[in-house]
């Protein structure tokens, strides 16, 4: 069971919808178990037959053995410090990127202590095997079940295990290609390409993402 903390968002949404319509059950997590059922219940028209339903975070992350934390930067280390016991042993995927934006200046990349929230998530979840993922993927086309996805995603973790099972996940959603981007160190280069993305974004009016060539 994949679990979407703050999955009635764009991202956790467009991840949810994109892994349920490969097989798997997915559950979203919402700090209002009525907003979980509802953002359930509309992905579930998008994806009719698949396996989606929609708890408060906690009871979600309880569920799941894979948890995606689909939240704003600003939500993690007060989410993660209530959650810590529920998530020790599970695989963690960290999908933020923080990000600021400022007027005329468009997005610009938050500063992290531990160097990326990803890292400050293995910080708070010593138990769990963090892995960084999908901060590069556009939400609005992930909402789209019949567009299809173009790009890679780098994957980061000190967990080989993990990172290999996150591999796989991406696989699953078709014409991503994950791209071993090796340990969690490496996830701030990761995160910190989101808010350029954005910025391409606006000024082509398009969904940019990465490709990794030679490989
Ligand atoms: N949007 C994109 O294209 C995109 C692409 C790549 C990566 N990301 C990353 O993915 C994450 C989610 O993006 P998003 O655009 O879906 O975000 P969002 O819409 O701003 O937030 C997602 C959900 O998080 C919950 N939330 C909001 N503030 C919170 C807080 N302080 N503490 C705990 N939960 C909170 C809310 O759910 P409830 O109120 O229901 O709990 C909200 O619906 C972000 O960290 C972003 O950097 C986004």
């Amino acid at each position: 069971m994949l679990a979407f903390l703050g999955g009635t968002g764009p991202e956790g949404k467009g991840l949810a919808l994109r892994l349920a319509a490969a097989g798997e059950p997915v559950i979203i997590g919402s700090r209002d178990a009525g907003r979980a059922a509802t953002a359930a219940e509309e992905l579930l028209q998008l994806a009719p037959g698949t396996n989606i339903s929609g708890a408060e975070n906690a009871q979600a992350a309880t569920q799941a053995d894979v948890v995606f934390l689909a939240f704003p930067y600003e939500g993690q280390r007060s989410t993660l410090e209530q959650l810590k016991d529920t998530l020790a042993g599970k695989v963690v995927v960290d999908v933020i990127a923080p990000m600021s934006f400022q007027r005329g200046r468009g997005a610009s990349a938050v500063e992290v202590e531990a160097g990326s929230a990803a890292q400050e998530a293995q910080e708070l979840l010593p138990d769990s095997l963090v892995v960084s993922a999908f901060q590069n993927i556009s939400a609005e086309e992930l909402q789209q079940p019949d567009t299809v996805m173009d790009g890679d995603v780098i994957v980061c973790s000190d967990h080989a295990e993990a990172k290999s099972l996150v591999m796989d996940l991406v696989s699953k959603i078709h014409s991503l290609r994950p791209v071993d981007g090796g340990g969690l160190a490496n996830s701030k280069y990761v995160e910190q390409i989101t808010p350029m993305l954005v910025n391409i974004n606006r000024i082509y009016k398009i969904h940019a993402g990465i490709k990794i060539v030679g490989i």
